[in-house]
């Protein structure tokens, strides 16, 4: 029998914690976010933000008083586009009486913020307003340090990648390979729900080479070295996805990834998936593509010290624009990733909300990156798997649906597989000591990160 998935009831798990605690506060910071929005609002447009401002604030109250997930209603789900999957789910025995801290924890965070959507696509002048968007901008606004760094490492690198990849220098390339996928994985580290506080040394302190460095033995699974091999063995017509998480930095962070792999002729296009609705606080949706693009040039937005860096940061974003007009560089959205169905539905059985077609796309690439916590969580199914799970075991019909995946992911949620004896209990030893009856938390910290790969037998 499978395991059942997280539930928010069940106590000292951080999925209870994120419902109960995480929650009201990221529904009242979007309050106060359209609040300070409103201040600068006249007319039609101020009146119909103060409805969602109203409605918000109710359904604050319907988390905090853990009222039942009701249904969307007709209205809300054809101004909205819900898909009928949310409805189907909560009209199922199982789940009819779920309420906010009684539900599967990966179900009720999706509708969380299907709810969130809802409100704003229902008044006209706000369906496009996206009400993480500030929050967003200025952590990215923050991350001024990690970028340029970057952009430099890209510039100096750049020339010397091309040569590299003509002499097929394979050595080297396998060297700079695993230090793009670093700073691939821990650019999840930058998780707006979880750094909700975060000063800018903090974020400093999770961004740069030295960070990278020093984070290296807490990668607890590494699968690296098979991501490689796949690779090398489709040069030079590699297609690399990404199945993206967060805007901003991470998004910076994986379109470094991409670049190096075009440049190095890994691979000959990647193409990014992203929502279609603003979602989890900081995931990427097509417009923080473009908007990053055009931060990343704006000397308002980045005051660098010196022309070197300007010059770095304006050759990065030529370089990826170059991609997306040679069709290098594609996004592509999809409502099948904000539904609550996991990722064993990547599958062709899943008819409905489009993941059989996604399925047969992704037959096409070479090779799928996963980022970050969420995808992890879907591709496991949210389920209190026994840590030492296979990873092959826990993904289900993806271990041999004809997908091959790699997963780069930093730790922030209960659900952890794939571990060789002992560890678990060994680093629930470790942030015990700190973290006093919250040993098992070490997978929900941020420090840990996995890379866990998977081609079909
Ligand atoms: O675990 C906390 C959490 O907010 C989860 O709700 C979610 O799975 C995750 O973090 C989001 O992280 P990421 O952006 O890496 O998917
Ligand atoms: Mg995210």
């Amino acid at each position: 029998m499978l395991p059942a998935p997280f539930k928010t009831s069940e106590e000292g798990t951080f999925g209870h914690y994120t419902a109960t605690s995480r929650w009201p506060i990221i529904i009242q910071n979007a309050i106060d976010d359209l609040n300070a929005e409103l201040e600068s609002q006249t007319g039609d447009s101020k009146k119909q933000g103060e409805v969602i401002a109203a409605q918000l604030v109710e359904l604050r109250g319907e988390v905090s008083g853990n009222t039942r997930l009701r249904p969307f209603t007709q209205q809300e789900m054809q101004v909205a586009d819900v898909p009928q999957s949310f409805n189907e789910y909560l009209a199922d025995t199982h789940h009819r009486d779920d309420s906010w801290f009684d539900a599967g924890w990966l179900f009720a965070e999706v509708y969380l913020y299907r709810r969130v959507n809802v409100l704003f696509k229902a008044q006209p002048l706000w369906r496009q307003f996206d009400i993480f968007n500030r929050l967003k901008q200025s952590t990215f606004h923050s991350s001024l340090h990690g970028v340029v760094e970057l952009a430099l490492r890209y510039e100096n690198l750049r020339v010397q990648l091309e040569q590299v990849s003509t002499q097929r220098d394979d050595e080297t390339l396998r060297i700079l390979f695993k230090e793009f996928i670093d700073i691939s994985l821990w650019g999840n580290a930058t998780d707006l729900s979880l750094l909700t506080n975060a000063t800018l040394e903090d974020i400093k302190s999770i961004q740069g080479a030295q960070a990278r460095k020093n984070a290296e033995s807490k990668i607890v699974i590494d699968d690296t070295a098979s991501a490689w091999d796949t690779l090398l063995k489709a040069r030079p017509g590699a297609r690399v996805d990404f199945v993206l998480d967060n805007s901003g930095f991470e998004l910076y962070a994986d379109l470094m990834l991409a670049a190096f792999l075009i440049k190095a002729n890994l691979a000959q296009s990647c193409v990014f998936h992203s929502k279609d609705i603003p979602y989890m606080v900081s995931d990427t949706m097509d417009k923080d593509f473009t908007t990053l693009l055009r931060d990343m040039q704006d000397p308002d937005f980045f005051p660098t010290q010196d022309k070197a860096s300007r010059k770095a940061l304006d050759l990065f974003a030529q370089d990826i624009q170059g991609f997306v007009k040679q069709g290098q560089l594609e996004f592509r959205e999809n409502s099948f990733w904000t539904t609550h169905l996991d990722y064993w539905n990547l599958d062709p059985s899943e008819t409905k909300y489009n993941g059989a077609q996604l399925h047969s796309d992704l037959l096409k690439s070479t090779l799928v990156i996963f980022k970050g916590d969420l995808n992890y969580r879907k591709l496991t199914g949210d389920r209190k798997w026994p840590r030492t799970t296979p990873w092959s075991e826990a993904i289900g019909p993806l271990a041999d649906n004809g997908i091959t995946l790699l997963s780069l992911r930093t730790c922030k949620a209960d659900v952890q597989v794939g571990l060789p004896q002992g560890l678990d209990e060994k680093l629930s030893q470790l942030w015990e000591k700190d973290h006093p009856g919250q040993g098992s938390w070490w997978t929900s910290s941020g420090k840990w990160a996995v890379i866990c790969f998977n081609s079909p037998r």
